[in-house]
Protein backbone atom coordinates (compact mmCIF):
# COMPACT_ATOMS: atom_id res chain seq x y z
CA UNK A 1 0.00 0.00 0.00
CA UNK A 2 2.88 2.26 1.18
CA UNK A 3 4.91 1.56 -2.27
CA UNK A 4 1.86 2.01 -4.06
CA UNK A 5 0.93 5.30 -2.58
CA UNK A 6 4.60 6.34 -3.41
CA UNK A 7 4.92 5.00 -6.47
CA UNK A 8 1.97 7.48 -7.61
CA UNK A 9 3.36 10.03 -5.88
CA UNK A 10 6.96 9.66 -8.03
CA UNK A 11 4.74 9.21 -11.02
CA UNK A 12 2.98 12.35 -10.49
CA UNK A 13 5.86 14.29 -9.65
CA UNK A 14 7.25 12.63 -13.71
CA UNK A 15 4.29 13.93 -15.38
CA UNK A 16 5.17 17.76 -13.56
CA UNK A 17 8.66 17.51 -14.32
CA UNK A 18 8.34 15.73 -18.00
CA UNK A 19 6.94 17.90 -20.83
CA UNK A 20 4.57 17.01 -23.43
CA UNK A 21 5.51 18.19 -27.11
CA UNK A 22 4.79 21.46 -27.68
CA UNK A 23 5.75 25.28 -26.93
CA UNK A 24 6.99 26.51 -23.05
CA UNK A 25 7.70 30.72 -22.52
CA UNK A 26 9.48 31.92 -19.18
CA UNK A 27 10.42 34.99 -17.95
CA UNK A 28 13.89 35.08 -16.33
CA UNK A 29 15.14 37.71 -14.30
CA UNK A 30 19.32 37.43 -13.03
CA UNK A 31 21.46 39.66 -11.80
CA UNK A 32 24.72 40.77 -13.56
CA UNK A 33 27.74 38.91 -12.85
CA UNK A 34 26.25 35.80 -12.08
CA UNK A 35 25.81 32.63 -14.22
CA UNK A 36 22.66 31.58 -15.18
CA UNK A 37 21.81 27.76 -16.02
CA UNK A 38 18.87 27.96 -19.04
CA UNK A 39 17.67 24.04 -19.06
CA UNK A 40 15.99 22.33 -22.13
CA UNK A 41 12.79 21.01 -21.81
CA UNK A 42 12.92 17.54 -19.89
CA UNK A 43 11.26 14.94 -22.67
CA UNK A 44 10.21 11.80 -21.95
CA UNK A 45 12.97 8.76 -22.02
CA UNK A 46 10.74 7.16 -24.91
CA UNK A 47 10.61 10.37 -26.95
CA UNK A 48 14.10 9.30 -29.08
CA UNK A 49 15.52 12.78 -29.11
CA UNK A 50 17.42 13.56 -32.55
CA UNK A 51 18.63 17.04 -32.52
CA UNK A 52 18.59 19.95 -29.94
CA UNK A 53 19.44 23.61 -30.49
CA UNK A 54 19.80 26.61 -28.74
CA UNK A 55 18.74 29.73 -30.83
CA UNK A 56 19.91 32.83 -29.01
CA UNK A 57 18.61 36.11 -30.05
CA UNK A 58 20.07 39.06 -28.12
CA UNK A 59 19.10 42.92 -28.75
CA UNK A 60 20.76 44.21 -31.61
CA UNK A 61 22.59 41.75 -32.64
CA UNK A 62 22.45 38.71 -35.18
CA UNK A 63 20.93 35.32 -33.65
CA UNK A 64 23.30 32.45 -33.15
CA UNK A 65 22.99 28.74 -32.44
CA UNK A 66 24.73 25.98 -31.80
CA UNK A 67 23.32 22.14 -31.64
CA UNK A 68 23.96 19.19 -31.12
CA UNK A 69 22.70 15.70 -32.81
CA UNK A 70 22.52 12.91 -30.26
CA UNK A 71 22.40 10.60 -32.83
CA UNK A 72 26.32 11.10 -33.52
CA UNK A 73 26.57 12.68 -30.22
CA UNK A 74 28.48 15.24 -32.45
CA UNK A 75 27.81 18.77 -31.82
CA UNK A 76 26.72 21.08 -35.10
CA UNK A 77 27.02 24.30 -36.09
CA UNK A 78 28.10 26.74 -33.06
CA UNK A 79 28.29 30.41 -34.52
CA UNK A 80 27.84 32.06 -31.02
CA UNK A 81 31.24 34.01 -30.67
CA UNK A 82 30.03 35.56 -27.35
CA UNK A 83 32.63 33.23 -24.90
CA UNK A 84 30.84 33.46 -21.85
CA UNK A 85 27.64 31.74 -23.88
CA UNK A 86 28.05 27.98 -24.08
CA UNK A 87 27.20 24.39 -23.47
CA UNK A 88 27.48 23.83 -19.36
CA UNK A 89 29.33 21.03 -19.64
CA UNK A 90 29.40 18.04 -22.23
CA UNK A 91 26.41 18.06 -25.09
CA UNK A 92 26.67 14.79 -25.43
CA UNK A 93 25.80 14.44 -21.43
CA UNK A 94 24.14 17.56 -20.45
CA UNK A 95 22.07 20.20 -22.74
CA UNK A 96 21.87 23.13 -20.72
CA UNK A 97 23.42 26.28 -21.72
CA UNK A 98 25.16 28.65 -19.39
CA UNK A 99 26.02 32.40 -19.26
CA UNK A 100 29.04 33.49 -17.23
CA UNK A 101 29.27 35.87 -16.24
CA UNK A 102 25.68 37.38 -17.22
CA UNK A 103 26.25 41.16 -18.52
CA UNK A 104 23.57 43.78 -19.79
CA UNK A 105 24.61 42.45 -22.96
CA UNK A 106 22.95 39.05 -22.24
CA UNK A 107 19.33 40.51 -22.87
CA UNK A 108 17.16 38.54 -25.02
CA UNK A 109 15.57 35.31 -25.80
CA UNK A 110 17.07 31.83 -25.45
CA UNK A 111 15.12 29.04 -27.20
CA UNK A 112 16.31 25.21 -26.89
CA UNK A 113 14.62 23.50 -29.46
CA UNK A 114 14.47 19.18 -29.21
CA UNK A 115 13.63 17.56 -32.30
CA UNK A 116 12.45 13.61 -31.38
CA UNK A 117 10.95 10.98 -32.77
CA UNK A 118 7.22 11.80 -31.40
CA UNK A 119 7.34 15.69 -31.59
CA UNK A 120 9.22 18.79 -31.08
CA UNK A 121 9.92 20.58 -27.53
CA UNK A 122 10.57 24.03 -27.62
CA UNK A 123 11.50 26.52 -24.19
CA UNK A 124 12.20 29.94 -24.19
CA UNK A 125 13.45 32.55 -21.60
CA UNK A 126 12.93 35.86 -22.01
CA UNK A 127 16.33 36.67 -20.14
CA UNK A 128 16.13 40.43 -17.83
CA UNK A 129 19.34 41.40 -16.69
CA UNK A 130 19.26 43.08 -13.51
CA UNK A 131 21.42 45.33 -11.88
CA UNK A 132 21.59 46.42 -8.19
CA UNK A 133 21.82 50.38 -7.56
CA UNK A 134 24.09 51.79 -5.66
CA UNK A 135 22.55 54.47 -2.56
CA UNK A 136 23.71 57.81 -1.48
CA UNK A 137 21.73 60.11 1.01
CA UNK A 138 23.82 63.32 1.07
CA UNK A 139 22.71 66.52 3.30
CA UNK A 140 22.71 69.73 1.08
CA UNK A 141 22.13 73.47 2.25
CA UNK A 142 19.32 74.78 3.52
CA UNK A 143 17.24 71.39 4.70
CA UNK A 144 17.22 69.52 1.47
CA UNK A 145 18.49 65.99 0.87
CA UNK A 146 19.30 64.36 -2.31
CA UNK A 147 18.83 60.90 -2.19
CA UNK A 148 20.38 58.53 -5.60
CA UNK A 149 19.93 55.07 -6.68
CA UNK A 150 22.96 54.92 -8.91
CA UNK A 151 23.51 52.73 -11.98
CA UNK A 152 20.88 50.51 -11.48
CA UNK A 153 18.53 47.94 -14.43
CA UNK A 154 15.86 48.45 -14.32
CA UNK A 155 15.57 51.75 -12.69
CA UNK A 156 14.79 51.89 -8.84
CA UNK A 157 11.65 53.68 -7.34
CA UNK A 158 12.27 56.33 -4.28
CA UNK A 159 10.52 56.61 -1.50
CA UNK A 160 10.53 58.92 1.17
CA UNK A 161 9.12 59.22 4.74
CA UNK A 162 8.35 61.17 6.09
CA UNK A 163 7.42 63.45 2.27
CA UNK A 164 8.77 66.18 0.98
CA UNK A 165 8.88 68.32 -1.22
CA UNK A 166 10.06 66.45 -3.82
CA UNK A 167 11.66 66.55 -7.38
CA UNK A 168 12.42 63.12 -8.66
CA UNK A 169 13.99 62.55 -12.22
CA UNK A 170 15.98 59.79 -14.41
CA UNK A 171 18.84 59.86 -16.28
CA UNK A 172 19.55 56.77 -18.72
CA UNK A 173 23.01 55.96 -19.23
CA UNK A 174 24.59 54.82 -22.35
CA UNK A 175 25.39 51.28 -20.73
CA UNK A 176 21.62 50.50 -20.09
CA UNK A 177 21.87 51.46 -16.19
CA UNK A 178 19.22 54.26 -14.90
CA UNK A 179 20.23 56.60 -12.28
CA UNK A 180 17.34 57.76 -10.09
CA UNK A 181 17.78 60.67 -8.12
CA UNK A 182 15.28 62.84 -5.84
CA UNK A 183 15.65 65.96 -3.72
CA UNK A 184 13.36 67.04 -1.03
CA UNK A 185 12.81 69.93 0.97
CA UNK A 186 11.95 70.37 4.59
CA UNK A 187 10.95 73.18 5.66
CA UNK A 188 9.42 72.50 8.82
CA UNK A 189 11.24 71.96 12.01
CA UNK A 190 9.07 69.29 13.53
CA UNK A 191 11.15 67.01 10.71
CA UNK A 192 14.22 65.75 12.04
CA UNK A 193 15.30 62.16 10.14
CA UNK A 194 14.24 61.11 6.90
CA UNK A 195 13.99 58.33 5.23
CA UNK A 196 15.09 57.51 2.01
CA UNK A 197 13.76 54.21 0.52
CA UNK A 198 15.11 52.63 -2.42
CA UNK A 199 12.54 49.73 -4.07
CA UNK A 200 14.41 47.67 -6.69
CA UNK A 201 13.97 43.93 -7.86
CA UNK A 202 17.53 43.42 -6.14
CA UNK A 203 16.34 44.10 -3.00
CA UNK A 204 14.09 47.10 -1.06
CA UNK A 205 17.22 49.38 1.03
CA UNK A 206 16.97 51.94 3.46
CA UNK A 207 19.18 55.08 4.40
CA UNK A 208 18.35 57.81 6.97
CA UNK A 209 20.20 61.00 7.75
CA UNK A 210 19.84 63.65 10.33
CA UNK A 211 18.57 67.17 9.02
CA UNK A 212 20.09 68.93 12.32
CA UNK A 213 23.21 67.09 11.90
CA UNK A 214 25.79 69.69 12.46
CA UNK A 215 24.51 72.48 10.14
CA UNK A 216 23.45 75.95 10.52
CA UNK A 217 19.54 75.18 9.32
CA UNK A 218 16.52 77.46 8.81
CA UNK A 219 13.31 75.89 9.48
CA UNK A 220 9.86 76.77 9.99
CA UNK A 221 8.25 75.84 13.15
CA UNK A 222 4.51 77.13 13.57
CA UNK A 223 4.80 79.92 11.19
CA UNK A 224 7.96 81.51 12.18
CA UNK A 225 11.86 81.66 11.03
CA UNK A 226 13.70 79.92 13.60
CA UNK A 227 17.64 80.35 13.06
CA UNK A 228 19.01 77.33 14.77
CA UNK A 229 22.14 78.55 14.82
CA UNK A 230 21.75 81.93 16.47
CA UNK A 231 22.71 80.79 19.70
CA UNK A 232 25.79 79.90 18.61
CA UNK A 233 26.36 83.20 16.72
CA UNK A 234 25.11 84.97 19.89
CA UNK A 235 27.84 83.33 22.06
CA UNK A 236 30.18 84.00 18.96
CA UNK A 237 29.42 87.61 19.08
CA UNK A 238 30.24 87.89 22.77
CA UNK A 239 33.46 85.88 22.54
CA UNK A 240 34.33 88.29 19.73
CA UNK A 241 34.15 91.31 22.41
CA UNK A 242 37.13 89.69 24.38
CA UNK A 243 39.28 90.17 21.07
CA UNK A 244 39.65 85.90 21.05
CA UNK A 245 38.53 86.58 17.53
CA UNK A 246 40.65 84.27 15.95
CA UNK A 247 40.20 81.24 18.42
CA UNK A 248 36.43 82.13 17.95
CA UNK A 249 36.64 81.27 13.96
CA UNK A 250 38.18 77.97 14.89
CA UNK A 251 36.17 77.18 17.15
CA UNK A 252 33.05 77.96 14.97
CA UNK A 253 34.66 75.49 12.51
CA UNK A 254 35.27 73.04 15.01
CA UNK A 255 31.24 72.76 15.95
CA UNK A 256 29.87 73.30 12.35
CA UNK A 257 32.72 71.32 9.90
CA UNK A 258 29.99 71.28 7.09
CA UNK A 259 29.27 75.38 7.25
CA UNK A 260 29.78 76.80 3.85
CA UNK A 261 27.85 80.12 3.90
CA UNK A 262 26.33 82.62 7.10
CA UNK A 263 23.03 83.92 7.23
C1 LIG B 1 24.54 32.27 -37.44
O1 LIG B 1 23.92 31.54 -38.48
C2 LIG B 1 22.59 31.95 -38.77
C3 LIG B 1 21.98 30.97 -39.77
O2 LIG B 1 22.93 30.45 -40.61
C4 LIG B 1 22.62 33.37 -39.31
O3 LIG B 1 21.31 33.83 -39.60
C5 LIG B 1 23.24 34.28 -38.25
O4 LIG B 1 23.36 35.59 -38.75
C6 LIG B 1 24.60 33.74 -37.83
N1 LIG B 1 25.05 34.52 -36.69
C7 LIG B 1 26.28 35.00 -36.55
C8 LIG B 1 26.59 35.72 -35.30
O5 LIG B 1 27.12 34.85 -37.43
C1 LIG C 1 25.76 9.84 -26.63
O1 LIG C 1 25.99 10.23 -25.27
C2 LIG C 1 25.03 9.69 -24.36
C3 LIG C 1 25.30 10.27 -22.99
O2 LIG C 1 26.65 10.34 -22.72
C4 LIG C 1 25.10 8.16 -24.38
O3 LIG C 1 24.11 7.65 -23.52
C5 LIG C 1 24.85 7.68 -25.80
O4 LIG C 1 25.01 6.29 -25.86
C6 LIG C 1 25.82 8.33 -26.78
N1 LIG C 1 25.45 7.96 -28.13
C7 LIG C 1 26.34 7.67 -29.06
C8 LIG C 1 25.82 7.35 -30.41
O5 LIG C 1 27.55 7.69 -28.83
C1 LIG D 1 27.17 52.23 -16.41
O1 LIG D 1 27.58 53.56 -16.51
C2 LIG D 1 27.59 54.26 -15.27
C3 LIG D 1 27.92 55.72 -15.55
O2 LIG D 1 28.77 55.88 -16.61
C4 LIG D 1 28.58 53.60 -14.33
O3 LIG D 1 28.58 54.27 -13.09
C5 LIG D 1 28.15 52.15 -14.11
O4 LIG D 1 29.10 51.47 -13.29
C6 LIG D 1 28.02 51.42 -15.44
N1 LIG D 1 27.42 50.12 -15.16
C7 LIG D 1 27.66 49.05 -15.89
C8 LIG D 1 26.98 47.81 -15.48
O5 LIG D 1 28.41 49.06 -16.84
C1 LIG E 1 15.53 77.87 1.92
O1 LIG E 1 14.26 77.30 1.59
C2 LIG E 1 13.15 78.18 1.71
C3 LIG E 1 11.92 77.40 1.32
O2 LIG E 1 11.43 76.72 2.41
C4 LIG E 1 13.32 79.35 0.80
O3 LIG E 1 12.24 80.29 1.01
C5 LIG E 1 14.62 80.07 1.11
O4 LIG E 1 14.84 81.11 0.20
C6 LIG E 1 15.79 79.04 1.00
N1 LIG E 1 17.03 79.70 1.36
C7 LIG E 1 18.13 79.55 0.65
C8 LIG E 1 19.34 80.30 1.12
O5 LIG E 1 18.18 78.84 -0.33
C1 LIG F 1 4.97 69.18 10.56
O1 LIG F 1 4.22 70.36 10.59
C2 LIG F 1 3.52 70.65 9.37
C3 LIG F 1 2.92 72.04 9.46
O2 LIG F 1 2.52 72.36 10.75
C4 LIG F 1 2.47 69.55 9.15
O3 LIG F 1 1.76 69.80 7.96
C5 LIG F 1 3.19 68.21 9.06
O4 LIG F 1 2.25 67.16 8.94
C6 LIG F 1 4.07 67.97 10.28
N1 LIG F 1 4.87 66.81 10.00
C7 LIG F 1 5.13 65.88 10.92
C8 LIG F 1 6.00 64.74 10.47
O5 LIG F 1 4.70 65.93 12.07
C1 LIG G 1 10.07 46.49 -2.14
O1 LIG G 1 9.25 47.63 -2.05
C2 LIG G 1 8.13 47.61 -2.92
C3 LIG G 1 7.43 48.96 -2.83
O2 LIG G 1 7.34 49.40 -1.51
C4 LIG G 1 7.23 46.44 -2.54
O3 LIG G 1 6.12 46.39 -3.40
C5 LIG G 1 8.03 45.16 -2.64
O4 LIG G 1 7.25 44.08 -2.20
C6 LIG G 1 9.29 45.24 -1.81
N1 LIG G 1 10.10 44.07 -2.10
C7 LIG G 1 10.70 43.37 -1.15
C8 LIG G 1 11.52 42.23 -1.59
O5 LIG G 1 10.60 43.66 0.04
Amino acid sequence: MHTLKSTLALRLLTSIIIMVPGKYNTWLSVQMGTKAVLCCPRIPPTSGLILTTWKIHLRDKPSCSMSLNRETNQSGKNNCTDGRISWASRPDQNLELQIHPVSISHEGDYRCEMGATDGNFEHTYHLQVLVSPEVTLSLEKNRTVECKAIAGRPAAQIFWAPEGDCVTGKEYQDNGTVTTRSRCHYPDCNVSTVTCLVSHPTGNRSQSIDLFAGRLTFCKAMGLDILLASIFCLILCLLNLSSFFLLDIGLFFIFFPHVQYFY
